[in-house]
């Protein structure tokens, strides 16, 4: 029975520990996650750890997980070089190591057409604002433009440049953008993560590992407080048993006297 509540964490605090050890960033040289066509894209992983040998892939509408330099792309160290991206490379994008572990992903959407919205690359802080443009391949960047949130027409800009301000979660969803004339752009996802209130001030620095000793504290923290829990249920059903017991006993007794008496 106890074995539930002290395994778990121990699996988890393996899983940590080997997340630490090996650990890959994917960056990408482009800002936003829609490219036209032609365009020129660096994705590097970067590393912790060189000798987990770790390898950038894709999924596309065509590929699962083709590997750079073996397929798509020409592979320069770390980094992964593709000229001229075709629409056809739209795709998920992510850095694997050897032994499986994965890189965030990174979405890149190459549009075909003449209209394009730019949208982070990467996945943007809760209470961030930000800025969405949409551009056409070739005119200038400030043509009135009507943006999109999955499907639904959320506004209007004269300049085509839009600003969500202190985005939540609730922003997260499925983006585009339309310029008459010109056409619309593909759909991009835009994901919102969480800001920890938790974390430290930015001038208080604090030494690496922290947060795997303030994990393993809770860890702790939390099987003892169980632990105490179940010793303490254990102790008041011995406690609350005994009175009960005696209750039995004398009920017995008076049934028998009076049976005597009967
Ligand atoms: C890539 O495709 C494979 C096969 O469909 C799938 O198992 C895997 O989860 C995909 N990876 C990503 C990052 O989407
Ligand atoms: C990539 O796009 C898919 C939908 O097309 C979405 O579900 C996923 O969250 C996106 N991933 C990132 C890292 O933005």
């Amino acid at each position: 029975m106890m074995e539930g509540p002290s395994v778990l964490p121990l699996l988890f605090l393996i899983s940590l520990l080997t997340h630490t050890t090996k650990q890959a960033h994917l960056s990408v040289s482009s800002k936003t996650s829609q490219l036209f066509a032609d365009a020129f894209v660096t994705l590097s992983c970067e590393e912790d750890d060189s000798s987990a040998g770790w390898t950038l892939r894709r999924n596309t509408s065509t590929e699962t997980r083709a590997e750079c330099g073996n397929g798509f792309g020409k592979l320069t160290g770390s980094s992964c070089d593709i000229s001229y991206i075709d629409p056809l490379e739209s795709g998920v994008y992510w850095c694997e190591s050897r032994e499986g572990a994965i890189s965030n992903m990174v979405n890149l959407t190459v549009s075909g057409g003449s209209v394009i919205l730019q949208c982070p690359v990467l996945p943007v802080m809760e209470g961030d604002d930000v800025t969405l443009l949409c551009q056409t391949k070739t005119t200038p960047s400030n043509l009135t433009a009507a943006f999109y949130k999955d499907g639904i027409f959320i506004g209007k800009a004269a300049t085509g440049h839009m600003t969500i301000q202190h985005v939540s979660r609730s922003d997260e969803g499925l983006y585009k953008c339309d310029i008459s004339g010109h056409g619309e752009s593909p759909s991009s996802w835009i994901t919102v993560t969480e800001r920890h209130t938790t974390t430290p001030p930015p001038t208080s620095t604090s030494p690496p590992g922290f947060n795997l000793i303030l994990v393993l504290l809770v860890i702790i923290g939390s099987v003892t407080a169980v632990i105490l829990l179940v010793l303490l249920v254990l102790l008041l059903r011995c406690v609350c048993r005994k009175p009960e017991v005696r209750i039995r006993l004398q009920t017995y007794r008076q049934f028998k006297i009076t049976n005597i008496f009967v």
